[in-house]
């Protein structure tokens, strides 16, 4: 059972000191590594390991072809500001052959783990030396994952799996305390800008999890773009997290006169605090309209644009 730690000003700093004071601990004299995907957690990850560590801590940002439009570029350019190198890794054709024919939602969440971990993050740890990855797994993918909710892609010891075993490095997770709340506080003490540390959630496998049904190239293009008009539309929202999923179905639709049968975008926008519990925030009818004609317009094949209006539970905030 992890014990939940608050964050509050009164102990913020001590946290952050301690979890400095941990990495420098088990890291000794070697080096250590982290994904860094730009969410708020592995962000705030790299500034511990960055405090701790300096130039023995190497950041690499593992493009796996299923982040948003100009991510790598963008989170790196962030950090390059913060005095921190990060290392673009072009993983792409191996998530996308990975992720070849499978609709079921734990098999794809598994075959991006298995690609992660072992296959291009174990090549990239043993060719580093690095004896230790640092990751941000907090408390709430513990909890779900335990739970059986949904396999978070970044929780093994709770599953019985030994990653020293299972990938050949240990694994270290500063943030297994906190919940997202508390992890924004962190990385704003940690010096992290706003744009960071306020950033929406996104999930580790990313796009993947919101295309219903095979993640091909193309499928990951049309949610892309999607996404892109979601978040531009939704970015002064006051919500915690807002995203589209890309349907498997198809319905019929109209372009030009002529019968289109196309794809359906479901818009989501969540009021949460922390990610267990979530309801849709009441967006107003012309935010809908808009962001439904901009879809149509900008997102070559979409014919349908729905809302979502069911609360997590029984519903989840990703739809895979
Ligand atoms: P769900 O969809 O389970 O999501 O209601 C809860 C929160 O967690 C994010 N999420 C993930 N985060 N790895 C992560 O680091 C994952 O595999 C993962 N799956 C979901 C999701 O975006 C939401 O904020």
């Amino acid at each position: 059972m992890i014990e939940e730690i608050k964050l509050t000003e009164s102990n913020i700093e001590k946290f952050i000191h301690e979890k400095v004071e941990d990495i420098k601990k088990a890291v000794s004299e070697g080096t250590a590594i982290n994904a860094l995907s730009g969410g708020v957690d592995s962000s705030v990850v790299t500034m511990l390991g960055h405090r701790a560590l300096g130039q023995r801590l190497r950041t690499v940002f593992v493009d796996n072809g299923l982040m948003r439009e100009g991510e790598p570029e963008q989170v790196s350019g962030y950090f390059h500001k913060l005095g921190v190198k990060v290392e673009i890794i072009n993983a792409r054709e191996e998530f996308l052959g990975a992720l070849k024919g499978i609709t079921d939602p734990e098999e794809k969440r598994e075959a991006i783990t298995q690609t992660f971990y072992k296959k291009v993050f174990g090549r990239i740890v043993k060719e580093s030396g690095a004896k230790i990855l640092l990751q941000g797994t907090i408390l709430t993918d513990v909890d779900e994952t335990v739970a059986g909710i949904k396999r978070q892609h970044n929780v093994f010891e709770q599953l019985g799996i030994d990653p020293q075993a299972a990938f050949g490095y240990r694994i270290l997770e500063p943030l297994i305390q906190l919940r997202k709340d508390g992890v924004r506080k962190a990385g704003r003490a940690c010096g992290l800008p706003e744009a960071l540390f306020d950033r929406i959630p996104f999930p580790g496998p990313a796009l993947a999890a919101r295309i219903i049904g095979e993640v091909t190239y193309e499928r990951i293009e049309t949610v892309r773009k999607a996404t892109a008009v979601i978040e531009r539309n939704l970015r002064n929202t006051k919500a915690f997290q807002y995203l589209g999923i890309l349907h498997e179905d198809r319905v019929t639709g109209m372009r030009d006169g002529k019968r289109d049968f196309g794809q359906q975008i479901e818009i989501r926008c969540w009021d949460s605090v922390d990610a267990r519990t979530a309801r849709p925030t009441r967006l107003s009818f012309e935010t809908l309209e808009q962001i439904a004609a901009e879809i149509i317009r900008d997102v070559p094949g979409v014919v349908s644009v729905t809302y979502n209006i069911a609360t997590k539970p029984p519903s989840t905030i990703e739809a895979v």
